[in-house]
């Protein structure tokens, strides 16, 4: 039975993959970015922490470059955390997975401090509120070792509705591009009104570039920047 449980788990992981490549095509080149970016050699023994972990994807991917790397996979979902487990399970050995909220990270650990020389995090930080976004954001900072990074590749929103509205319209012309027929991605019309729905079932919550940075700020990070920009994505980062 685990057998079959497994080869489901993995069909999963590949339709959501399959899913994300048509909403957000740059995940690859995002994820890419940030791992490029990080300043370590790819044996050294990092410590890193993957917020929203989700399917595992960023953890996967860092974990083919940096291959001495310990991660811990955060989730608040344990349905997520079991589609990771199934994605990286070559990884077995180098994972642990905690299920819980990321808002309350400082109770993660038992208060412990200055654990990670990495954090990363892809399309997770959108369901926070600014307020929240900052808290959370210093409770990383808190977890980081001095010199260590935090990336963060997520979505954003203009703080100019006229350019917004036109990076929507933009962002749905490429979905039905992409999808090629599929469903429910077959016409302008339903991809709009799927989008919304979605986005208003996970809460979705997309900053500004500038809010994005500020949180940074408050966290206490320096060495703060945009490592890369496209319409409504973005992955920055910031130094303890
Ligand atoms: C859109 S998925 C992205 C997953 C993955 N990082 C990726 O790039 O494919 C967002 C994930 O963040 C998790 N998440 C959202 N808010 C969270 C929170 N406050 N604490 C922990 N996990 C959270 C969700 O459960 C979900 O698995």
């Amino acid at each position: 039975m685990k057998s079959i449980d497994a080869y489901d788990l993995k069909g999963r992981v590949a339709k959501y993959d399959k899913e994300m490549d048509i909403m957000h095509p740059n995940r690859p080149k995002m994820v890419n970015i940030g791992l490029e970016f990080l300043p370590f050699n790819q044996d050294q023994q990092i410590k890193v922490l993957d917020l929203g972990v989700g399917t595992g994807f960023f953890t996967q991917k860092l974990l083919q470059k940096f291959t001495n790397a310990q991660v811990v996979a955060l989730d608040g979902a344990q349905l997520m955390i079991d589609l990771a487990k199934a994605r990286l399970e070559d990884f077995e050995k180098s994972i642990k997975y905690v299920v819980g909220d990321f808002r309350d990270i400082d109770n993660t650990f038992d208060n412990k401090k200055e654990i990670f020389d990495v954090v990363i995090s892809s399309f997770a930080f959108h369901h926070l509120s600014f307020e929240e976004k900052k808290q959370t954001f210093k409770k990383v900072h808190d977890l980081l070792k001095n010199g260590g990074w935090m990336i963060n590749a997520d979505c954003i929103v203009d703080k100019n509705p006229l350019i917004e509205q036109r990076f929507q319209e933009k962002r749905v012309e490429g979905i039905v591009v992409r999808a090629k027929g599929q469903r429910p991605f077959d016409s302008s019309d339903s991809t709009r009104k799927y989008l919304d729905r979605l986005e208003a079932e996970e809460k979705d919550n997309p900053l500004t570039i500038e809010q994005e940075l500020q949180a940074f700020e408050f966290g206490g990070f320096k060495n703060i920047s945009i490592l890369w920009k496209e319409y409504r994505e973005a992955v920055c980062c910031g130094q303890k």
